[in-house]
């Protein structure tokens, strides 16, 4: 193991990381968020998440040092004991809780901001093939509901919450939470958003709509009755 993997070192984001501080952190984040999670030797030993970003940490250390064989090699071997698949060039910041676990999948160019909650499932994905930036990038605060999918490199802002089994397609502003498929916004700042109103069409509508129709050709009728009387000079403005 390279004397230097444990201190300081430069992320590809210019952050500078100390892998055991942000080890460290996710057991933290784990004890915090999770009921469940009794003392941090339980989290170290027996939660998959923490085991998948330990493996990750070390993996990304290679990867932004070249080794890029040696990464993808330790990825795929975390992937093997924990059922999580975190490419070693994405970019996570500290206290993340991958809760569960199994089925996550998070993309090279994924870049996951700090005290970020990502449950069972979740895809950070591409669409396409096309290479460069193609993962989503996720602010601080992030929560990401079972199932969930994001697909694209676009920006979810802070303290964004998307909900079990979306799948976002679009940006996100921070505050908000999204949900559905399409994944739309349904709250910003707490507040909840007006819904979309669908309009069911049945006979009785219809029926009222021709009236409309009706009273508004009448309308019309009448009024360009009262212009030409109008202009015959038989009817005042006034009148
Ligand atoms: C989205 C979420 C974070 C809730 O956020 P919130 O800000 O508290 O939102 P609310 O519960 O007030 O819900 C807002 C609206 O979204 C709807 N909604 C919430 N979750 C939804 C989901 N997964 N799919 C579809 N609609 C959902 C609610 O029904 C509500 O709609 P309404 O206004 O028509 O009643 C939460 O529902 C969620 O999905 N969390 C992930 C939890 C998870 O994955 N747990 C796994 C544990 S193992």
């Amino acid at each position: 193991m390279p004397p230097s993997l444990f201190v300081r070192h430069k992320s590809k984001a210019g952050r500078k990381e100390m892998i055991l501080k942000d080890i460290w952190k996710d057991i933290k984040a784990v004890q915090e968020r999770d009921p469940a999670a009794r003392s941090a030797l339980e989290v170290l030993l027996l939660y998959q998440g923490i085991h998948a970003l330990i493996w990750h940490r070390i993996a990304h250390w290679f990867y932004v040092h070249h080794m890029f064989f040696v990464a993808r090699l330790i990825s795929q071997i975390a992937r093997f004991f924990t059922l999580i698949e975190i490419h070693p060039g994405a970019q996570l910041g500290h206290g993340i809780l991958i809760d569960h676990g199994c089925g996550v999948v998070i993309g090279e160019t994924a870049v996951v901001g700090d005290n970020c909650t990502i449950y069972q499932g979740v895809t950070l994905g591409g669409v396409g093939t096309a290479k460069g930036k193609r993962h989503p990038t996720l602010g601080n605060n992030v929560t990401v509901g079972s199932g969930a999918k994001i697909l694209g490199s676009f920006e979810v802002g802070d303290n964004c919450a998307v909900a079990a089994n979306a799948v976002l397609l679009r940006p996100l502003e921070e505050n908000t939470t999204a949900v559905g498929i399409p994944a739309r916004p349904v709250k910003k700042d707490g507040v909840a958003l007006p819904k979309k109103q669908k309009m069911i069409i049945g006979e009785d509508d219809r029926r009222l709509m021709k009236e409309i129709e009706g009273l508004r050709q009448e309308i019309e009728s009448l009024r360009r009755e009262v212009e030409e009387l109008r202009a015959a000079g038989n009817v005042k403005k006034d009148e």
